[in-house]
């Protein structure tokens, strides 16, 4: 069982509890904490997050949505993310500016 911060919540800074086996979107999930999401199988996009701190394993996950040069980045897709570390995650993609 792995805590993960989230930093940029509008309620302050969550904190929830995931184990490695559960996606960071079903746990956020339980918590209250919103993510979007649609499929729930890595294939829309929609519940994509930046990782700022933490190990993780990544489920199967398409390379349209998630680039590889996003993945280098560590932008992952909530529905597909396990825990393998403490992790501080963000939520909110409006404030980042990349390119996709
Ligand atoms: S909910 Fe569709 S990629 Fe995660």
């Amino acid at each position: 069982m792995f805590t993960v911060k989230v930093m940029d919540y509008n309620e302050g800074n969550p904190e929830l509890s995931c184990h490695d086996s559960e996606s960071l979107l079903d746990a956020a999930n339980k918590r209250g904490i919103k993510i979007p999401y649609a499929c729930k199988g890595g294939g829309c996009g929609m519940c994509k997050i930046k990782v700022e701190e933490g190990d993780f394993e990544r489920g199967p996950s398409s390379k349209e949505v998630l680039p590889d040069a996003e993945r280098t980045m560590n932008y992952t897709l909530a529905c597909k993310t396990y825990p393998k570390s403490d992790m501080k995650i963000l939520i909110d993609m409006s404030k980042f500016i990349h390119s996709s």
